[in-house]
Order: structure tokens, then sequence, then C-alpha cells
């Protein structure tokens, strides 16, 4: 965030209490916090209460958290309970198998709806199915979808068995699928032939062929067999004794699947996610405590009517956020929802507003990223929609400035809708900082307060709480229950990232933020070298040991400089090696090395710029000066290169690009 956002910031000064007719029907009241108490006691209790109250446990706990080993937390670690079980079969049994689960929306057009009955009997079969081959309790599945229900079907299938998914974004590179498919030693890849997008068909096949592909060295993954759902009806590859088609399997094998009662520590995903090493992290969440923060957070945040709302999270299923509100926290609390799988401007810039006319959405969960692209676009194209059925609106995945926070609420929200602006994490599993509707006077531009039953604080270096107004550091200084639980594989590097900079029992997040005085907090970016593009975390030293990865690369540095619509978009300097950048034009190389990365890890990746230069400003000490090149990547005078080895190298760069 630049020096003038935060001044705007600063000075943001609307305010928008929540009217008298939305307080007097909003399932979370001030009693809440009340509730949750002042002490890390009462707020375990609280805990405690909510996860009895919210989640079927097949065997009661009697503990709620056991932090003797900080930070390595159990949350209600002697109960039992089936995380499908949860989201499906006792909806069933309450009497709601009729009402709608799923309303899904495929980009061409067609559409499938799926009762909580008609999903409970579809998870079953898929149970079924992966029990057939092989899936145990344990073995990680890894899911490599587009946003069909088949995927929602397979991750709660994987959690019935009491497995572990892994889902793979659909858009990530074949190398991406083998480097998570090795981390995790996955046993079995879930995937389709292909899916839409912009109006085509994409295929997703081939990626996994090739991530699974023996090594030159004739090393083979772990994984025994591929199932292919069939989306896109494009031609593929077939391996005989690997390969199976989802829907010929699942045609043979029973409805019936009874859910066994699981530890509530039992493993439930392994979601990757980029840090600031070049290899991404297998963050780790396990199963009562993570239920039961996102099902308390979907229900109070959003003020969830299960009878009444029609709830609609944009996300894909290939990140946090589709985890725990497309499919946990909805599902746990009984929610009919939407999901829809392709772009917002496909086949016209409506789309969105369109499907939200359609099944009269009444609660919608975006980035920011799609509310600045509307913006652009104008307010006519949303108003030729009747939007009057949404009550109620989230964003979550960057800062929401002022201006698209109030834009979302007027052309979209009709003028009058709350907007609950979520700050969160993979990490953090669900949702800790947030406005509840209905209770707080909304800032636009704050993530405002922790809920209830959450200890954050900003603080300084040295660990004390900053003053308002002050920039800081967000830390969260309790553990609660949907925490991760770890990196897959690596404790180490667990308590290096995030338990080390202010001891075993603070977290540390990575997020500046400042309190004003009120007490509500404001994020202002990323601290380090992690970028948030669209509201995707990408790595700079992922971004910068691809370029290197290429011959004609000799010193590659990534930025994330701001950009208007996608929050930050990736610029690289890069130094081509002498006899390659012969051979290759400045111009063409730079699109060479865009593919280049884009092919790698996958198109969210792909640089927006790549500049080629000569030298690469850095310290004496070598570490290349970040600061200074986004200085450059976003056209302002360049900061204070004192400490550089070599002060005119800023100068050479600011030439180069002019
Ligand atoms: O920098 C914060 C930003 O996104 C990061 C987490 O990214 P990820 O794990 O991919 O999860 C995104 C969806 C939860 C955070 O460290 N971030 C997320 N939500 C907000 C945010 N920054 C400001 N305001 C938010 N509401």
């Amino acid at each position: 965030m630049t020096a003038d956002n935060i001044d705007n910031l600063l000075h943001e000064s609307r305010r928008f209490p929540p009217s008298d007719a939305f307080a007097a029907q909003a399932v979370a009241t001030r009693d809440l916090y009340t509730q949750a108490g002042t002490t890390p006691a009462e707020r375990q209790e609280f805990w405690g209460v909510q996860a009895r109250d919210l989640l079927h446990w097949h065997k009661p706990f009697s503990r709620t958290l056991d932090w003797s080993n900080p930070p390595f937390a159990t949350w209600f670690d002697d109960g039992e309970l089936n995380v499908a079980y949860n989201c499906l079969d006792r909806h069933v049994i309450a009497g709601h198998g009729d009402r709608v689960a799923l309303n899904w929306e495929g980009e061409p057009g067609d559409s499938r709806t799926f009762t909580y009955a008609e999903l409970t009997a579809e998870v079953k079969r898929a149970a079924n199915l992966l029990t057939a081959l092989g899936i145990r309790q344990g073995d990680r599945v890894a899911i490599y979808l587009p946003l069909v229900p088949e995927a929602v079907i397979a991750m709660l299938a994987v959690a019935r068995l009491g497995a572990v998914h892994t889902v793979i974004f659909g858009g990530f590179s074949a190398e991406s699928i083998r480097d998570r498919v090795n981390d995790a030693s996955a046993k079995l890849v879930i995937t389709a032939d292909g899916g839409y997008r912009k109006g085509r068909v994409f295929p997703l096949k081939p990626a996994v062929d090739a991530a699974l592909a023996p090594d030159a060295d004739g090393t083979s993954t772990t994984v025994r067999n591929v199932l292919v759902v069939k989306r896109g009806g494009n031609d593929v590859d077939w391996v005989e004794g690997r390969d199976l088609w989802w829907d010929e399997e699942i045609a043979q094998v029973d409805s019936e699947h009874i859910a066994k009662a699981f530890p509530a520590e039992n493993p439930l995903f392994i979601l990757y996610t980029s840090g600031t090493t070049g290899k991404p992290k297998g963050i780790l969440h396990t199963s009562g405590g993570y239920l039961t923060q996102v099902a308390f957070t979907h229900k109070n945040v959003f003020d969830l009517k299960p009878e009444e709302d029609v709830y609609w999270s944009t996300a894909d299923v290939g990140w946090i956020t589709g985890h725990s509100y497309v499919v946990y926290g909805p599902l746990a609390n009984g929610a009919t929802q939407v999901i829809y799988e392709g772009t917002p401007d496909t086949p016209h810039p409506g789309r969105w507003w369109e499907i939200v006319q359609k099944h009269k959405v009444s609660i919608l969960y975006a980035a920011p990223t799609a509310i600045r692209t509307f913006m652009k676009l104008g307010r006519q194209i949303p108003a030729e929609f009747d939007l009057s059925s949404l009550r109620l609106l989230g964003s979550v995945g960057e800062p929401i400035n002022p201006e698209a926070w109030v834009w979302y609420r007027d052309v979209i929200g009709g003028g009058t809708t709350p907007v609950v602006d979520t700050w969160w994490q993979t990490e953090t599993g669900a949702i800790m900082l947030s406005a509840l509707p209905g209770v707080t006077t909304l800032k636009p531009g704050s993530a405002q307060v922790p809920i209830p039953g959450i200890a954050i604080d900003v603080v300084d270096e040295g660990f004390h709480s900053t003053g308002a107004d002050q920039g800081g550091l967000l830390v969260v200084t309790e553990p609660w229950p949907s925490m991760l639980r770890g990196i897959w594989g690596d404790p180490d590097r667990f308590v290096e990232t995030y338990w080390s900079k202010f001891g075993p029992s603070t977290y540390f997040a990575g997020d500046g933020a400042r309190r004003d005085k009120d007490g509500d907090i404001w994020l202002l970016g990323r601290v380090d070298d992690v970028m948030n593009v669209s509201g995707h975390r990408l790595s700079t030293a992922e971004i910068e040991s691809s370029l290197v990865s290429h011959p004609m690369v000799a010193e590659a540095a990534v930025v994330g400089a701001s950009d208007e619509t996608t929050g930050q978009a990736v610029v690289a300097f890069v130094i081509t090696r002498a006899s390659q950048a012969d051979a290759a034009a400045a111009d063409d190389a730079g699109a060479i090395l865009r593919a280049h990365v884009a092919a790698q890890i996958g198109a969210i990746a792909r640089p927006r710029e790549v500049f080629i230069v000569t030298e690469l400003p850095k310290t004496r000490s070598g570490k290349i000066m970040r600061r200074l090149l986004r200085d450059v990547a976003e056209g302002r005078e360049v900061g204070d290169t004192t400490t550089l080895a070599d002060t005119h190298v800023m100068s050479v760069i600011s030439k180069t690009m002019r």
C-alpha cells in the first residue's frame, strides 16, 4: 500500500451504523462479545459452547484447548466427529433433506441442483468408490477440478473417510501439481477431462498426466489411480490400469454408507500456499476446531438464516475461501448456496448479476479485485438486473479501498446492505477480523474488530501494543480453534515462520496493520515478500526461482507493484546472460519469460511486466532492495538509496525503463 493510500484511509470518516430493521432480525447480537468474555479461559469456554451447539459429536469432548506445548495446539481432542456427517446426513435426519444445498451454474449456461438428500447420497457413493480404490483414514487425495459439483462431492467424500484432501487450483501447472502430489504423497488424484473458462474448454487432464509421468531417472509418484470427471468433453490420453472415469465407477457402487467417527484432531486437509521462500507450504487443518470456527463465523458474520437465505461465495474451491466458505461453513450450517464454474464476464459482463437475479441470492461474498473491475465497467451493467434480493455483502482477500466498499454497498447492495470486510488467511482457517452486521457500525476500508473469542493485537518490533493510529504488525495472541496445526512434513518451518518472531505463543500473521482511536483495525498489506494479486497469494521468491530456471536469465528480482484492479501485480526485473540476450531481442525476452513463468507455476503468476536490466539494486551484504524496484515499477521517485553497494544502479535502471 502506498503512503497516499494510507493517508486516504486515515481521513476516511464515513460511518454506517446498522439499520434498526437489520439489527432487529440479526443472528449475531452484542451478547456474543459478552459471552466470549475477556480472559483466555473464558474464550476457550466460549468455543466449547460453540462446538457443542453448532456440531454433532459422535463422542462428546471433555477438554477444549491443550496448549501445553506451544505452538502445537489441540482443540476438543478427546471428542470424535465426522465432518461430512455434520455437513450432510444430520441435516437430512433433521428433516431438511429437501432443502437445496447446491445450485450449480456451469459457464456455458447448464445448471444442476442438489438437495441435501441428493448431495448426501452422492457423497456416500463417492465415499464407497474411494474405499474401493483403497483410500483409508489419513491417506492423501489430490483434487484438481474445475468448480463443478463433483469438486464439492469429492472433498466431502474424502472427509467422510477420515482421509485428507489437498485441492490444487485448476489454474496451476503440471509442475505445481507434481510438487504438491509428491509433498503430500498422494495416493489418488481426482481430476476432469477439462472445464469451461472464458467460453472455451481448457484441458485439465494433460497437466495431471505430465505431473505423474516418471522422472528422467524413472522415479514415479505415489499416485495409484486417477479418477476423471467428464466435464469438458475434450479428448484425453488414457493410462490403462491407472485412469478411471468417475461416472462409470460411481454407477457401480452403493449409495448407502455409514459415516464413522474420527478424532477431533484427525487431519482434514492440506492446502498449499505461497510463503517467503520458493517452495509452497502445505498448511494443515484438522477437523473439530476447524469446523467449529468456520460454522460459527459463517453463521454470525453472514447473518445466515438457513431456511431463507441463498448464499453465494464466488471463490473457487482451490483456495481457502472455497474450503471454509463454499464447502465446510455453509454446509455445516445447512445453507442453500450457489456455485458458479466460470469467469464473471462470460458470456457477458453482467453474468454475476444475472446469477444473483436468477437465484435471488441474498448474501454475496466476493473479492475486492472483482468489485474494482465491475466499478470500471460502470454501474449500468448491474443496473440491468434485479439485485433486490441481496441483503448482505462480504469482502475477502485483500484490503478493500473505501471507494470500492461504498460502490459495492450503493450499486450492488442498493445503498442499504451492510458490507463486512473479513480478514483472515489460509493459515487461520476461518475469519478472524470482521464487523458483525447488525451490531458493528461499519467503516469502509477497515476490517474492524476480532470476532468474539479471538484475541488480536497490533504490536511494534519490541512486542508493545502500538498506540492509536500507529502502524505495526498484526499478531494473534491466543490459539484459536481453526488455527493451522502445522506445515505438512515440516514442523521446524511451522515454528520458524509463524511462532518465532514474538515467541512460541504469539502467531505472527505477516500483515502490517494500524489500530485507530476507536480500536478498529486497518490492514496495510504484507510486510514480507508475499504478494497479493487479485486476492491470491504469490511469493516473490517462487517467481524469481522460476525466472532463473530459464537459460536466458542470470538474475531476477520480483516485486508486487500496486495495480488499480488486481491490488498488486507481478513486476520482474531480469538480468539476462550475455550470450543468450543477443539471441533474443529485449521485447521477445519479456514475452518468453512471462510465458515461462505461466507454464511453470500457473497463469496467475505470469508477470504483468518483465524489464530487462543490466544491474539490480543491492545492499553491501548482497540483499536485493525490492523497495527501490517497487518505486520504479510504480513510477515513483526512487527512495533512499544510501544503503546500496553502488548508488548509481538506480539511475541506470530508471533510464532503461524510460
Ligand atoms: O495479506 C492478507 C490478505 O490476504 C492474506 C492471506 O491470503 P490467503 O491465505 O490466500 O487467504 C486469502 C483469503 C482469506 C493476508 O495475509 N487479506 C485477506 N483478507 C484481507 C486481507 N487483507 C486485507 N483485508 C482483508 N479483508
